[in-house]
């Protein structure tokens, strides 16, 4: 394992009717609060209304940002950071997915700077402090619930990167399975693919001994890749949908980084295209991922046969790790396929006339990948495989 130093100051409130929690958590934080929320799913399955009921009980003044796109934009953060600034808030609730929650991060990191908050995302102005966030979580998908980082887009320039604070951590998030009922199943298929993806990128790492980890990884696998089939043709139900959402919140809250540091190569890649192309991050994953897989077969091959075995139950007799390892691969991808994902960039209607965009915006900042360090031609090859 590598040295680490690990905090997670998260609060989680975990279950049915943990929406309570708000009472006891808020007072603290001062009476003016700014909401924020996406396009209307929450008005829709009445969260929305049981939120403004709490605030309503302990006298809040509330003040609302709503419209958060899925891959959230700047724009949308200057608004929320204009109305912190003026009506002094004291408090940001994000209600809502990864956008919302990201959208919100950057809002109370850019609250407490003169710079404009794309700055931020550009690394170029430092966030040394935020106002406090609190979180209730309607997908299991991005682990932001329980993570300092934040992902946003900037339309003119069709760019999306992510970027983190300690600062930006929610003081608390509130996941009640409940609100994830009304998650449609292309959304719900997105989130599943986005948290197996969490796991690969810390799985595919280059550290020794990392048997907990090794083991936590792929005990969260087996169990996504047994409840999420049921779970697309049973979106109503308590038990998966509890399942998922947990499953979603250990994938990025650090715990499966442990002593090693992981790849994050085919995350850089799949934001390059969902700047360009708007398409949802899982859609994007689920088509790159098998590619950068195959394509990386060669660093550890020991490494690839492992996970097919463990996860995905092949089995190794007679078999060279290659073999064990590619029939993985394989058996991931008609897995995604199965219960929904696509699984070509010709599913959107992407063909290869942007791709050297692609390849540029991918490589802003240079070569990338812990696990491979990918160069632009490897990039190049990864996009050519999931045309
Ligand atoms: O906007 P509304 O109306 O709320 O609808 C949303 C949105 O259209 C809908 N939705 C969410 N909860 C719902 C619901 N519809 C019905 N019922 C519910 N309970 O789902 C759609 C997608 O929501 P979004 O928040 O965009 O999804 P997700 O949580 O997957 O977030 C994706 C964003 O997170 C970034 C991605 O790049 C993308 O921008 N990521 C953030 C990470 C992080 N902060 O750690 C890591 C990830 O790797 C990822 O990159
Ligand atoms: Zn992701």
């Amino acid at each position: 394992m590598n040295n680490f130093s690990f905090y997670n100051p998260v609060r989680l409130h975990f279950g049915k009717g943990q929406i309570n929690q708000l009472e006891a958590e808020l007072p603290q934080y001062g009476d003016k609060i700014l909401v924020v929320y996406g396009g209307g799913s929450i008005k829709r399955n009445g969260l929305y209304d049981e939120v403004m009921t709490v605030l309503e009980k302990l006298n809040m003044k509330v003040f609302e940002l709503s419209g958060v796109e899925p891959n959230p934009r700047v724009e949308t953060v200057r608004k929320g950071v204009e109305i912190c600034k003026t009506e002094d808030v004291d408090f940001v609730l994000a209600v809502g997915g990864g956008s919302v929650i990201d959208c919100s991060k950057l809002i109370v990191a850019g609250a407490k700077v003169d710079e404009d908050p794309w700055n931020i995302v550009l690394k170029k102005t430092q966030v040394t402090d935020a106002l406090p966030l609190g979180t209730i979580l309607t997908i299991a998908a991005t682990g932001s619930e329980m993570n300092s980082g934040s992902v946003i887009t900037n339309e003119e320039t069709l760019e999306k990167y992510g970027w983190g604070s300690p600062h930006v951590f929610p003081k608390f998030s509130i996941l009640d399975p409940t609100y994830t009922f009304t998650l449609p199943r292309n959304q719900t298929i997105y989130g599943i693919v986005d948290m197996m993806s969490h796991v690969f990128e810390q799985y595919f790492h280059n550290a020794t001994n990392t048997p907990i980890t090794d083991e936590m990884c792929e005990g969260v696998l087996r169990t996504v890749i047994e409840t999420a089939p049921k779970l697309v043709n049973d979106l109503e139900n308590y038990e998966l949908r509890e399942t998922i959402l947990l499953a979603g919140t250990i994938a990025l809250n650090g715990f499966l980084a442990l002593g090693s540091r992981g790849d994050w190569a085919t995350h850089n890649i799949e934001h390059a295209v969902s700047a360009v192309y708007d398409i949802p991050h899982g859609g994007g994953l689920a088509i790159i991922f098998p590619n950068w897989m195959k394509y990386n077969i060669h660093v550890n091959p020991e490494r690839f046969a492992r996970l097919a075995i463990k996860a995905f139950g092949v089995s190794a007799e007679g078999k060279t790790a290659e073999e064990i390892a590619l029939e993985g691969i394989e058996r991931l991808r008609e897995f995604w396929i199965s219960i929904g994902a696509p699984s070509r960039l010709a599913d959107y209607e992407i063909d290869d006339s942007q791709m050297d965009t692609l390849v540029e915006k991918a490589m802003i900042n240079g070569p990338f990948g812990n696990f491979s360090l990918l160069q632009a031609n490897d990039v190049r090859k990864i996009l050519e495989m999931s045309l």
